[in-house]
């Protein structure tokens, strides 16, 4: 019997996405699932239940009926009380949880003898979790959302602009934080046309602060901001109080200040305090993603828009429900790749194994039992700075080392067997093997250092303009094909089947070549702004 996947509207007050898109219905249908939906729970989201219904899925009238009927339950918000005693004793549920912040609800699920992956739990450091990082997606969905909320509440266009009734300025903005939501904001605020700066202790991000159309502004006090996996660790006195200067000198000089300065498990840090909100010029806004954990800015009412000296402080915590289609439809491609990874023998059936250090880091109960925190995951090294990389020992069987430069010495040792095993060819081949031996090894260090040179991100369309330009040397093999003129100027007529086999490869040839050179520009035209 193929397991049943249910979504209930989602209680929360105000939130309005919805776990599952009726386009994920009919995909988790093809895993071998059954779907059932209760009545109403995408209409917030602009999902009526008869697009569900189309998709496959059952339309089940009221909670109790669909949490009853359900094997497994896709959330949003951690359940409340009350739908957990809805659940199904032994059941399965997959969402937001926060199981940190929600011991209770952790316990009242534990004594269900639930199993309960939550989303917020996963090894986010773990490249294949990628497609399931639903805190990402969210992030992205409110950093825009943030911008736009900011555009709502301020009074001028964002960008500059020369009329006849005058010059308009355009929009200063200050984002605090580069992680998801940042960037995020940043690419959002770029493209409406204002000038963005901003800030972020990592100081490894000022390159996709660039990248999308930002300033990168520095702290001017030496320290590195990076606590590990992407995250950011409490900064020492010295530099907050650095910090505090050149945010002082931004809120006086900017409109629009957006910050999202986390780290995770600590309150949020202070960074605009109340004499910096006075110094902005009146109309001009700040909007606190961090509200939920405390705020960034001391004046924040979390939830809430205020007014304070002039400023519009907002400090919404429903950002990304705020577009509700758009983060619905994201998030529930995020729980149906999970699902895949649970499912993978496509039969309906679910397999939550711990071998897998995904699903292990999101299992925080399996079977009643409390399996969260997860242990640590132990990740290969990360590919070494150049600072440390002249410390560090040549390390053997180092898998990811590929784009570390060798050491002096371990260099010298490859030229020396290479020139070695070079001199041996050269005695003993024979002179026309040589001649095409050593163009063949001058072509493989050139490929080496070109693609060695090469950004890992561009590495894509480097191989499909390789691929377009391998076809002009084939190209160069169908004209040897192609018989020599005679001494009279007359050419050999080529056998009909020769001809007729060149031309199929000239025109396979002109597919490879073109096709690689526009796949190659359509890439590349995904870097350029
Ligand atoms: P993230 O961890 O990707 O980014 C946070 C960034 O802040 C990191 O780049 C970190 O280096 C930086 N940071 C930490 N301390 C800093 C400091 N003292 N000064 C400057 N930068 C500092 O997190 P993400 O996913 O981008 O989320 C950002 C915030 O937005 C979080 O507080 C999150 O809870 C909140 N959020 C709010 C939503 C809402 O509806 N209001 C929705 C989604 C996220």
């Amino acid at each position: 019997m193929s397991l049943r996947i249910g979504i209930p509207r989602e209680v929360f007050p105000g939130e309005k996405r919805v776990a599952t898109v009726p386009d994920v219905v009919a995909k988790l249908i093809k895993l071998g699932f059954s779907v059932g939906v209760e009545s109403g729970a995408g209409d917030a989201a602009n999902f009526a239940d008869d697009t569900y219904r189309a998709a496959g899925a059952e339309v089940v009238q009221g909670a109790a009926a669909l949490w009853a009927g359900s094997d497994i339950v896709f959330k949003v918000r951690p359940p409340s009380a009350d739908e957990v005693a809805l659940m199904r004793e032994g059941g399965m549920l997959i969402g937001f949880v926060w199981p940190a912040q929600n011991p209770e609800l952790m316990q009242q699920l534990a004594a269900k003898r639930a199993t309960v992956l939550a989303i917020d739990a996963l090894p986010r450091q773990l490249s294949r979790a990628q497609k399931m990082d639903a805190l990402t997606s969210m992030a992205g969905v409110s950093g825009y959302r943030a911008v736009v909320e900011a555009a709502n509440a301020f009074g001028r266009f964002f960008n500059g602009q020369v009329t006849a009734a005058g010059k308009i300025p355009p929009a200063k903005v200050f984002i605090a934080g580069a992680g998801v939501a940042g960037l995020a904001a940043i690419g959002t605020a770029a493209n409406l046309g204002a000038i963005v700066r901003a800030n972020d202790t990592r100081a490894e991000v000022a390159d996709q602060v660039v990248s999308l159309g930002g300033e990168f502004v520095k702290v001017d006090y030496e320290e590195e901001g990076s606590g590990g996996g992407g995250y950011a660790k409490v900064m020492s006195e010295g530099f907050q109080a650095a910090q505090r200067r050149m945010y002082a000198e931004q809120a006086k000089d900017c409109d629009i200040i957006i910050t999202t300065a986390l780290i995770p498990g600590k309150p949020a840090p202070k960074l605009i305090t109340a004499e910096m909100v006075q110094t902005m010029r009146p109309g001009s806004v700040i909007v606190d993603m961090a509200a939920e954990q405390g705020g960034n800015c001391e004046l924040t009412e979390p939830g809430q828009a205020v007014v304070k000296h002039g400023v519009t402080i907002i400090g919404y915590t429903d950002l990304a429900s705020r577009l509700a289609k758009q983060s619905s439809t994201l998030y529930s491609n995020n729980l149906l790749r999970l699902t895949e990874e649970l499912c993978k023998t496509k039969d309906g059936q679910v397999d939550v194994n711990f071998d897998d250090q995904a699903i292990r880091g999101l299992t925080v109960i399996k079977g009643g039992e409390v399996t969260w925190p997860a242990p640590p995951i132990q990740m290969p090294a990360a590919p070494a700075k150049p600072k440390a990389v002249v410390a560090a020992p040549a390390s053997k069987g180092h898998g990811h080392g590929a784009s570390e430069p060798m050491s002096a010495k371990s260099l010298a040792i490859v030229f020396g067997i290479g020139a070695v095993l070079f001199a041996l060819v050269g005695l003993y081949a024979p002179a026309s093997f040589l001649s095409h031996f050593t163009v063949f090894v001058l072509a493989c260090f050139v490929g080496y250092m070109v693609v060695w040179n090469v950004t890992p991100a561009l590495h894509t369309p480097l191989m499909s303009v390789t691929n377009a330009i391998s076809s002009i040397i084939a190209i160069g093999a169908l004209v040897q094909v192609a018989p020599p003129l005679t001494a009279s100027g007359a050419a050999d007529r080529p056998n009909t089947l020769i001809l007729v086999l060149a031309v199929l490869a000239l025109v396979l040839t002109a597919v490879n070549m073109f096709g690689g050179f526009a796949v190659t520009r359509r890439m590349l035209a995904m870097f350029r702004k």
